[in-house]
C-alpha cells in the first residue's frame, strides 16, 4: 500500500517516549513539568463558565465559510481589548490555532514551496508544514540576556521558493516577544520579497508582569470586566509589544484562540486576524473563503457563545497570569541556588528555559530525570535548539509540585554526573 509523504513512515516511539510509558506505569508518582493542559492543573474553572453553550440560537445551522457574524464580532472586540483593530469582515475562525497555520499553508503555498520558521520553537512546525507538503526552513533566534531575532539569518533562508515568515510573540518555548525592532525588520524583508507575515500570538495575553522591556507606546494599561464565580473580576492588561497586524504594508496574519486565551482547549475555536493593504487582503480573503467553505470546520455553539466565554474567560486568564507569573519566580528563586545552571529570561507564555551543564547528552538527562527522580522535563533538542544543555518547563503544573520537580530536575542537573 503506497501512504503519502506528508506522514512519516517510520512511527517507532524515540528513546524519551519509551521511558516515559515505562515512568508512568511505575508505582512512583510522576511529577509532569511539561503539562501544557490548562483544564488539568487545578486551576478552578468557574462552574458555570460552558453554560453559553447552551443558548438556543445553535439549534439553527447557519454554514459560512468565515464563521458567523456575531462570532467574528467578538474576535474583532476582543483584538480592540488589545489596541489592535481588526474589523468582523477580516477575521476568520478556525478549529484550532493548528488548522489556521494549515489554511494560510494551503492559500499561500505550492507544494514545494517554503516557509520559515524561528529556531528554537515550536515542535509542531515540522509535522503542521509536512501535512501541508510544505517545507519549513529556519531562522535564527539568539539569546544575550534577552531573545532576539537574528535578522541576517532571515535573509539567508530565504529562496524563490519562500512564501512566508512565521513568527510566534511569545515564542514557545524561549518566552520572547517580537519586539518592535524585530517586528519592523521581519516586516520590511516581506515588503521586499513578497512574502507574507503569519504571527502565532496564542500567548499573547500572557505576558510575565514585569519581565516584558517597556517601550513608549506600549504602556497602556486597560481594563476589562470579567465574571468570576458570579462576580464581577477586573482585568488589568499588561504592557506588551505590538502585534504582527500593527505592520500594515504587508500581508500579514494573526493567530489566537480560546484554547490559550481563555484556557479552554476542548472548545476548538481559533481565529486569523487579515491585516494589510485591501489589494492584498482581499484577494487572499477570496482565496480563503474557497479553503473554508470546503471544511466548515467551526461547531455552531462555541460560535454563538463566543463573546459571552470570552467575558466570562477573564477570570480563567487571570488565574493562569497567577500561576505562571507565581512559577517563573520560584523557577527565578531556586535558580540561583544552582550556580552551573541558568533561568533564560522569559516575557510570556507557558514555558521557560534553563540552561544546564552538559556533562552528559540532553537526552540522558531528561531519561535520568524520568527514571530515577519521576520528573518529567523536554530536552532542548526536541525544540532545536542549536546546542546543547538545555531543559523546557511547563509553567502550569501545581505551584508545590512545581517547586519539588524543579528542585530534584535542578539537584541532577547540577549533579557532575547525570546518571549517578
Ligand atoms: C505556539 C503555539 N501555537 C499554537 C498552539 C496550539 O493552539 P491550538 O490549541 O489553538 O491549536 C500551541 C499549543 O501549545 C502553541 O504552543
Amino acid at each position: 500500500m503506497h501512504f503519502s509523504r506528508r506522514v512519516p513512515s517510520d512511527l517507532a516511539p524515540n528513546r524519551f517516549a519509551l521511558a516515559l510509558a515505562g515512568a508512568r506505569k511505575s508505582a512512583r508518582r510522576l511529577i509532569d513539568l511539561t503539562v501544557s493542559n490548562p483544564t488539568q492543573v487545578g486551576l478552578g474553572y468557574p462552574h458555570d463558565l460552558l453554560a453559553p453553550l447552551a443558548d438556543a440560537a445553535a439549534l439553527v445551522y447557519d454554514p459560512q465559510p468565515f464563521g458567523l457574524r456575531v462570532a467574528r464580532e467578538a474576535v474583532s472586540e476582543d483584538f480592540a481589548r488589545k489596541g489592535v483593530h481588526v474589523p468582523a469582515d477580516r477575521v476568520v475562525l478556525t478549529a484550532s490555532t493548528s488548522e489556521a497555520y494549515s489554511i494560510l499553508f494551503k492559500l499561500l503555498c505550492d507544494p514545494g514551496d517554503r516557509v520559515l520558521v524561528p529556531r528554537p520553537s515550536y515542535p509542531l512546525f515540522e509535522h503542521l508544514t509536512r501535512l501541508d507538503d510544505v517545507e519549513a526552513e529556519g531562522y535564527r533566534l539568539e539569546y544575550h540576556g534577552r531573545w532576539s531575532v537574528d535578522v541576517d539569518s532571515v535573509r539567508s533562508a530565504i529562496s524563490a521558493r519562500t512564501r512566508a515568515i512565521l513568527a510566534v510573540s511569545p515564542n514557545n518555548p524561549t518566552g520572547s516577544f517580537l519586539d518592535g525592532p524585530d517586528l519592523a525588520a521581519l516586516a520590511a524583508i516581506c515588503a521586499e520579497h513578497d512574502l507574507a507575515l503569519i504571527g502565532d500570538e496564542v500567548f499573547a495575553d500572557f505576558p510575565l508582569p514585569d519581565r516584558v522591556p517597556v517601550r513608549a507606546g506600549q504602556a497602556d494599561i486597560v481594563r476589562q470586566r470579567g465574571r468570576q464565580g458570579g462576580h464581577e473580576a477586573a482585568e488589568t492588561l499588561l504592557p506588551r509589544p505590538p502585534g504582527v497586524l500593527s505592520s500594515q504594508q504587508i500581508l500579514a496574519f494573526s493567530l489566537g484562540g480560546l484554547s490559550k486565551s481563555v484556557g479552554l482547549p476542548q472548545l476548538k475555536l481559533g481565529w486569523v486576524g487579515v491585516g494589510g493593504p485591501d489589494d492584498l487582503v482581499g484577494p487572499a480573503l477570496g482565496r480563503l473563503e474557497v479553503i473554508c467553505d470546503s471544511y466548515l470546520s467551526v461547531g455552531t455553539p462555541v460560535q454563538q457563545a463566543a463573546g459571552a466565554l470570552m467575558t466570562s474567560g477573564v477570570a480563567v486568564r487571570a488565574r493562569i497570569l497567577a500561576r505562571i507569573s507565581e512559577n517563573y519566580e520560584t523557577l527565578v528563586h531556586l535558580t540561583r541556588r544552582y550556580p552551573s545552571c541558568t533561568l533564560l529570561a522569559a516575557e510570556g507564555g507557558w514555558y521557560a528555559v534553563v540552561q544546564v551543564p552538559a556533562t552528559a547528552s540532553e537526552e540522558d538527562l531528561v531519561v535520568t530525570l524520568l527514571e530515577e527522580d519521576a520528573v518529567v522535563v523536554y530536552p532542548g533538542y526536541f525544540f532545536d535548539f542549536p546546542r546543547e544543555a538545555f531543559l523546557i518547563v511547563s509553567l502550569l503544573p501545581v505551584p508545590d509540585e512545581f517547586r519539588t520537580g524543579i528542585t530534584r530536575m535542578l539537584e541532577r542537573a547540577a549533579s557532575p554526573v547525570h546518571g549517578d
